[in-house]
């Protein structure tokens, strides 16, 4: 942990989560945070053709309206998710709605895509084009709480968003908007895949699909034989939990929402290795849940992530933690003699 964060945590933490977090996003926009990227090609990855410098990302909902992708690449992050973005602003459930569960190392939060619409984030990456060195900037798009064409909102975001995406994602796995999790099942799935793939306007750009933990066998079947059919670039695995395990201590574990940080890693790691085991080693998959060290990173990977993100550890180690994990990924590259960590994705895996 930095000594700078180890002495502001306390402050960090008597604040409210969220406000805590309107601080941390105030405080990266001032850009003085100093550089801590690291550079190194055996870190450099091409996933569905999108080249990034490293294969950790900040996981969407950190940067729900593109305010900081810059500073967060400078962090060191590889590549970050902005959104989720939905066509129209909305300003998501009452608060409170974030909870930090400290003794689990987690977080709960029912946020219900709380964000300034797709058009003013677009118009705040238009300005800032280009100015991101080689870290990539992908859009995560939602459907508006109240639509009633769910799949027509997330044309709509792909549609505005692809002119200046990296990449996109289509998330249909928050808990905390109200049936959008059906979106996962095989029909609803295969007619959104198709057009929101369609509406990128014959663009060559990669688009992932973000799934939930919370899916049986037969689900994480379904979803595979889809996507798979689809032409979809990859699939990220996963958003947070709506279970609570028996393990968890945090009063606050009771809240209603979505779970993520170390009490996810298991179920998270869990469902990527269905994923890949159900998809083959060809379909790159996105692993997220719980990750919050060198070890973790690469675990992930060796089980079959080509790229990883995270997000809930940066509230526990700060802004250090990028660097900490692509130096440690790197120790572990060369403790186990391996090249590239391209080389190092699914090495676990059963072939
Ligand atoms: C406060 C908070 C807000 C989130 N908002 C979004 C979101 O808007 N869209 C999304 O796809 N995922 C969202 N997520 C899920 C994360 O992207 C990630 O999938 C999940 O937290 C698991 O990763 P972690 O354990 O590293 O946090 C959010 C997570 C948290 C903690």
């Amino acid at each position: 942990m930095s000594s700078l964060f180890t002495l502001a945590r306390p402050l960090i933490f008597a604040m409210d989560p969220e406000r805590a977090h309107r601080a941390t996003i105030a405080a990266l926009k001032t850009g003085m945070l100093p550089r801590r990227d690291v550079r190194d090609s055996r870190l450099e990855m091409t996933v569905a053709g999108l080249r990034v410098p490293n294969p950790l990302g900040m996981a969407a909902g950190f940067d729900k309206d593109a305010e900081v992708p810059g500073p967060l690449l400078k962090l060191g992050f590889g590549f970050v998710e902005v959104g989720t973005l939905t066509p129209l602003p909305q300003s998501g459930n009452p608060k409170p709605r974030i909870f930090r569960l400290e003794a689990d190392r987690g977080v709960i939060n029912r946020l219900g895509f709380n964000n300034g619409g797709i058009d003013q984030a677009i118009k705040r990456l238009r300005r800032r084009a280009f100015r991101h060195g080689t870290g990539r900037i992908g859009i995560n798009v939602g459907a508006n709480k109240d639509s009633e064409d769910r799949i027509g909102d997330y044309v709509t975001g792909v549609t505005k968003a692809a002119p200046v995406a990296d990449y996109l994602t289509v998330n249909i796995s928050s808990p905390n908007t109200p049936g959008l999790r059906a979106l996962q099942s095989k029909d609803a799935l295969a007619e959104l895949l198709s057009r929101t793939l369609d509406a990128r306007g014959g663009r060559d750009l990669p688009m992932f699909v973000k799934v939930a933990p919370d899916l049986t066998d037969a689900d994480v079947a379904d979803i595979a034989e889809v996507a798979a059919a689809s032409g979809i670039n990859g699939i990220i695995v996963s958003n947070t939990t709506i279970d609570r395990p028996a393990s968890l201590r945090s009063d606050r574990a009771d809240e209603i929402g979505g779970l993520s940080g170390q009490p996810l890693i298991a179920l998270a790691l869990r469902r990527l290795k269905d994923f890949r085991q159900a998809l083959g080693p060809d379909m790159p998959l996105i692993g997220v849940g719980g990750i919050s060290n060198a070890d973790d990173a690469y675990a992930r990977i060796r089980a079959g992530a080509s790229l990883i993100q995270l997000y809930s550890a940066m509230v526990y180690e700060g802004p250090g933690l990028p660097r900490r994990i692509l130096k440690g990924l790197v120790s572990h590259l060369n403790a186990d003699g391996i090249a590239r960590i391209s080389d190092a994705v699914g090495a676990d895996a059963p072939r």
